[in-house]
């Protein structure tokens, strides 16, 4: 980020604040140190030589209750695969209409053109109704968002998904650890895809999981991540049968995972809990709609998410989120464009040096519609969204202020 372009220094000042204390959200400490100094000193950096990104994979797996668990650079790499796997020019992928771009640009890596759905207003999450609406001939699979933490409507997306013979990926990024219907979220779907990058619920610098119970797909998608894929007898290289990558971690953010690992569920009940404090210390306000959490899950929590109505308020969105920045409160609008209204979708910038590729591909016989209106829901209500972040490192002093912030300005 570019502070010094942010102009106000009330603001900026507020940011670093924010950033610093922001700093504590991350638990890392003798145990990850000691684990990073176990693969610094066996000089095994690398997945190839070392055994800490296996560990930290069957980690996973079992949390998850998955058969098989591929680890990640990233988990825009970790899409990336998947996408490789089952999408390419011509096809459909079908996505929420927000989301990190991560979610829609893995899909373009891979010459396929993601179709956008509309969210449903009160969780953000993707519509299963308007989802049924965008399905066409060409559509390949359904990448199912779990945002800010709060649970999509998986089993009717995983039912539209068989209907339709389509693979449901879930995008956990922002959830790991919340449930639908008392099952781990990650659990329904054929594919689910982590992030471990900073603000996620697990930290490891940066890093991606995949996980499956399918073999043919984790053969398919772990065979990817290589480029020569396939083994020889005797050969540190292998035979390239398709067109591969390298996504993999280094052994390092593995062994940082593994520590991680065991911090999860703590982790995610010290944000469950900042977030019932400060939906208590906000009750009554008549003006902002605090989150919503439908009956049948375990929302997470990565965001504490409010609605402000900027009429009856008498107070812009932004005008409230830059009060609490200028109070050393982290909150940010964050993904308050639809992504197909960002410019490189409204303009269909492709690959290469600003081409159309895919969306003008000659193979793909669809059109790519990125107009504004596509998604209203999103487009309205997006504007009125506010994430404060409830992280595991805030006190009560620290909720405190963020309640009496917002109440000295809304009533
Ligand atoms: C919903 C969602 N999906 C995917 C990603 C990409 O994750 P990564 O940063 O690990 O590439 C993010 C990152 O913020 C995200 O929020």
């Amino acid at each position: 980020m570019d502070i010094e372009k942010l102009g106000d220094k009330e603001f900026l000042k507020g940011l670093l604040i924010a950033a610093d204390k922001y700093l504590d959200a991350f638990w890392i400490g003798e145990e990850e140190e000691m684990q990073v100094l176990e693969v610094i000193r066996s000089k095994r950096l690398g997945t190839k030589i070392g055994n800490k990104t296996k560990i930290f994979e069957n980690k996973v797996a079992k949390y998850q209750d998955a058969k098989f668990a591929i680890a990640t650079s990233s988990e825009s790499t970790a899409l990336s695969l998947c996408m490789a796997t089952l999408a390419g020019p011509g096809d459909e992928v079908l996505i929420p209409a927000i989301s990190s771009l991560a979610t829609a640009n893995c899909i373009v890596y891979n010459n396929a053109i993601p179709i956008f759905v509309d969210i449903n207003p009160r969780t953000l999450n993707m519509d299963p109704n308007d989802l049924s609406k965008k399905i066409t001939e060409r559509t390949k699979a359904i990448i199912a968002v779990h945002i800010y933490g709060c649970p999509a409507e998986i089993d009717q997306i995983k039912k539209i998904g068989e209907e339709n013979n389509l693979i449901v990926i879930e995008d956990c990024a922002l959830a790991m650890g919340a449930k639908y219907s008392g099952k781990k979220i990650g659990t329904f779907g054929d594919i689910a895809c982590f992030s471990f990058g900073a603000g996620k619920q697990l930290f490891t610098g940066e890093g991606g999981m995949i996980t499956t119970n399918n073999e043919e797909l984790a053969e398919s998608i772990s065979e990817r991540n290589h480029h020569y894929g396939t083994q020889r007898n005797g050969r540190l290289i292998g035979t390239a049968e398709i067109l591969g990558y390298n996504y993999k971690p280094t052994e390092l953010t593995s062994a940082v995972g593994i520590a991680q690992m065991e911090k999860i569920d703590l982790l995610n009940q010290r944000r469950i809990e900042n977030s019932a404090y400060l939906s208590i210390g906000l009750a009554n306000l008549k003006n902002i709609e605090l989150p919503y959490v439908p009956e049948n899950v375990m929302h997470v929590f990565n965001e504490y998410v409010i609605k402000i109505n900027e009429t009856k308020a008498n107070l812009t969105r932004d005008e409230l989120w830059k009060t609490l920045v200028k109070n050393g409160i982290m909150a940010d609008p964050l993904f308050d464009t639809p992504m197909y209204l960002e410019p490189s979708y409204r303009n269909k910038i492709g690959h290469g040096h600003r081409t159309h590729c895919p969306f003008d591909c000659p193979l793909y016989q669809g059109t790519a519609n990125y107009e504004e209106g596509l998604c209203p829901i999103a487009e309205n209500v997006l504007k009125k969204v506010l994430t404060i972040s409830p992280h595991p490192g805030l006190n009560k002093k620290d909720l405190d202020k963020i309640i009496s912030t917002i109440r000295s300005l809304i009533s």
